[in-house]
């Protein structure tokens, strides 16, 4: 598939990604710079996620992988962290809609658990009624850590052992891929952080291995879909060799 850029210029037909992971940074800064309340970037930053959930509709990108909300997140002011919390109520309660319209099913990675107790009750419920949809998936990452995701992964696959369901001389990189968060799912095939540092920040440890990076000095808040469509664009002109010669 190719699609047009902003330019008009026609797309290399190279294949699009199945799987895009996003690192949503700069919320804060955005608003430091307007001398607004951090809180104020947060909600710009959630209106900037319906954004590239309607980009990957519109290329046919079946998975999409946020990183809402990290395990380090907890660390943050109180009112921070609450008014996070609260967005993601909010955006439960108003994507509804639009995420059954456009055949888009939600899922979560991480500790849900940690969750306070009616935003986990809100998340199972619209994760249950959009089970069957089949054109997009997105995954949002909350209370979520990649060494925590590899650590409760190790403590399952050592439980089957101690159970006597696992052989341990068969467990493999597919064990370890299968105890994780996102077991049946396609590595991501390409990273973007937005914000402009240069790091992984704990996300997705495991399956970033042989992921494209894009690294956009762009604020979350002001990625909008031409920022996604230029990225994809590059995405699609880089040679990928996943080690191989
Ligand atoms: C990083 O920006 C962003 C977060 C910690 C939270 C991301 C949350 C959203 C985009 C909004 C809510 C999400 C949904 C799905 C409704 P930062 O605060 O670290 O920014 P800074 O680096 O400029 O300080």
């Amino acid at each position: 598939m190719s699609f047009n850029l902003p330019s008009g210029e026609a797309a290399a037909p190279r294949p699009l990604p199945r799987h895009v992971a996003v690192i949503m940074d700069g919320n804060g800064r955005w608003a430091q710079k307007r001398l607004l309340s951090r809180i104020f970037g947060h909600e710009k930053g959630a209106e900037a996620v319906r954004a590239i959930v309607r980009s990957c509709r519109e290329l046919g990108i079946p998975f999409l992988t946020l990183y809402a909300f990290s395990t380090e997140n907890w660390q943050r002011p109180q009112a921070e962290i609450s008014a996070l919390m609260g967005l993601l109520r909010r955006f439960v309660e108003t994507e509804r809609a639009e995420l059954t319209q456009n055949n888009v099913r939600l899922h979560v990675i991480g500790c849900i658990e940690r969750l306070p107790e009616d935003l986990q009750a809100a998340l199972r419920g619209l994760m249950a009624e959009t089970a069957a949809h089949s054109a997009l998936q997105l995954n949002l990452a909350l209370s979520y850590g990649g060494r925590d995701e590899i650590a409760r992964a190790a403590r399952a696959i050592a439980l089957a052992v101690r159970a006597g369901r696992l052989d341990p001389e068969s467990v493999g990189e597919e064990t370890v891929a299968a105890h994780l968060d996102t077991r049946g799912m396609p590595d991501p095939d390409m990273l973007i952080r937005t914000g402009g540092d240069m790091r992984i920040s704990n996300f997705l440890l495991w399956q970033l291995a042989y992921s494209e990076i894009f690294v956009t000095p762009t604020l979350w808040p002001d990625f909008g879909r031409e920022s996604f469509l230029q990225i994809v664009h590059e995405f699609q002109l880089r040679e990928r060799r996943f080690g191989r010669v």
